[in-house]
């Protein structure tokens, strides 16, 4: 494809193109400023590529995703969310033995230390989870410097370590003794365990629940350059180390529009519910600017289409509820909330549709995951995206800090007036 040309006060300059994989078009400016003293400005970055990635791809227009070019149904009916870690970090689906060594590789991190456990006192009962898992993950810094001498190690750490902090922050919420990760569990019967066993009495793991939320992880393994997948990249950039990267992913995920939407979600059914299901009321709340209330679960800035992800997971709740025995008239009201708005010129003008996180709770409630616990479940999900992204981005040849530009409107220069004279 040929330059892009670009017209500015009269002068023309030419910039170079860079086309993707799938044919998508990026207009190099890397050299703008160098060349016109100008630069960009775009609000949210909505149409500003911050790298070259090998990692995901999504078609927003047609909702199509895919990890290394495998696409997330394949994925999502064939995988362990450990192979799929793997094939996002590594680049490839691991075979047998290399499948085995990551698995007891990471049983065999999975437990932390006793010292860094008494952190856990420090927190009050009603501590967010995320704010835990984001100060345990940072803390992790202190027990492991040296992140960068090896690399392979520390992801097989943060695997590990991960689901036993926020099983462990879950339990002392609750008042129960920690339950220490069993290697003779599987990664998701053993986040299970460690959440839901008890000391007095045996605890029989779901396994339509293991296999759920095996499902539900690699779902939320990686989604290219997202709100916290960027925070990770931003603060990897600056040479911080791999745990204290991620510990800012979690952080930024955190937020309602982005992975803390699942929790509202849920809140937000739940809300419904208790004001008799009167749907019609919400969907006028969604459209009405000034409500400040929003469909939360709808929408995306990359999908103009159905979120594939959101569309396994409604099939999905359907079957798991049934295969558990139970029933949730949460599930039922999202499915008509999502049969109102498609249906409504607001929502399919801007393009609306329920993203991954409309579906996600009803699944997490099914399995007796606490609400203020969703959006650690997303986190351990994206945890190999954020270390797939943050090897990509230091192994990169052209790697720099990440330091945007900006244009200023603030005061043109004027002179300090004294104090006893202002
Ligand atoms: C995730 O980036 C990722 O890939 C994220 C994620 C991942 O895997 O990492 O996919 C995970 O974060 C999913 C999104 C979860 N968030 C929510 O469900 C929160 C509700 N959705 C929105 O707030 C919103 O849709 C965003 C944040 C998801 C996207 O925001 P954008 O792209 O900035 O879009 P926008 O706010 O500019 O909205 C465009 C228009 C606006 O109306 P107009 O000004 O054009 O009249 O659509 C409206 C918005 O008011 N709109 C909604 C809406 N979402 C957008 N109106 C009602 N309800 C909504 N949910």
């Amino acid at each position: 494809m040929s330059n892009a040309k670009l017209i500015l006060d009269g002068k023309e300059y030419e910039l170079p193109v860079v086309v993707g994989t799938e044919g998508e078009v990026g207009i190099d400016i890397t050299q703008l400023r160098a060349q016109t003293k100008a630069i960009t400005l775009d609000s949210g970055f909505a149409n500003t590529g911050s790298c070259k990635s090998s990692i995901t791809f999504i078609n927003g227009e047609e909702g199509i995703l895919r990890y290394r070019g495998y696409p997330i149904e394949q994925i999502a009916e064939n995988c362990s969310f450990l192979e799929v870690a793997y094939l996002i970090i590594y680049g490839e689906l691991p075979n047998k033995e290399q499948l085995e060594k990551f698995e007891n590789d990471i049983k065999h991190h999975s437990l932390i230390n006793e010292r860094l456990i008494k952190m856990f006192d420090g927190y009050p009962d009603d501590a967010h989870p995320m704010a835990v898992l984001s100060g345990m993950i940072g803390a992790l810094a202190t027990y492991y410097p040296d992140s960068e001498e090896d690399m392979d190690l520390n992801i097989i750490r943060l695997l590990a370590k991960a689901p036993t902090i926020a099983a462990f922050s879950y339990k002392r919420s609750v008042g129960q003794p920690f339950v220490y990760p069993r290697n003779d569990l599987d990664y998701c019967e053993n986040f299970l365990n460690m959440m839901f066993a008890v000391p007095s009495e045996p605890y029989e793991i779901p396994k339509v629940f293991a296999e759920a939320l095996n499902l539900l992880l690699i779902l939320h393994a990686d989604h290219e350059q997202n709100c916290s997948t960027s925070t990770v990249r931003m603060v990897g950039s600056s040479l911080a180390n791999i745990y204290s990267s991620i510990s800012a992913g979690v952080c930024a995920l955190w937020g309602p529009l982005h992975g803390g939407a699942n929790q509202q979600v849920l809140a937000m059914l739940q809300r419904i519910q208790d004001d008799g299901g009167d749907y019609e009321k919400y969907i006028n709340m969604a459209k009405d600017k000034n409500s400040g209330f929003r469909l939360m679960g709808f929408g995306h800035r990359v999908y103009k289409n159905y979120d594939p992800r959101a569309r396994i997971l409604k099939t999905v709740a359907a079957k798991v509820l049934e295969a558990a025995g139970k029933d949730d008239p949460l599930l039922d009201i999202a499915k008509k909330l999502e049969e109102i708005a498609l249906n409504d010129e607001y929502f399919v003008q801007r393009k609306l549709y329920p993203n991954v996180d409309f579906y996600s709770g009803i699944l997490y409630r099914a399995m007796g995951i606490p609400l203020n616990m969703f959006t650690v479940m997303f986190a351990l999900g994206r945890l190999p995206g954020w270390i797939a992204q943050f090897k990509e981005m230091r192994e990169d040849p052209k790697f720099r800090i990440y330091r945007p530009r900006q244009i200023y409107v603030g005061p043109a220069q004027r002179d300090v007036v004294p104090i006893d004279q202002r």
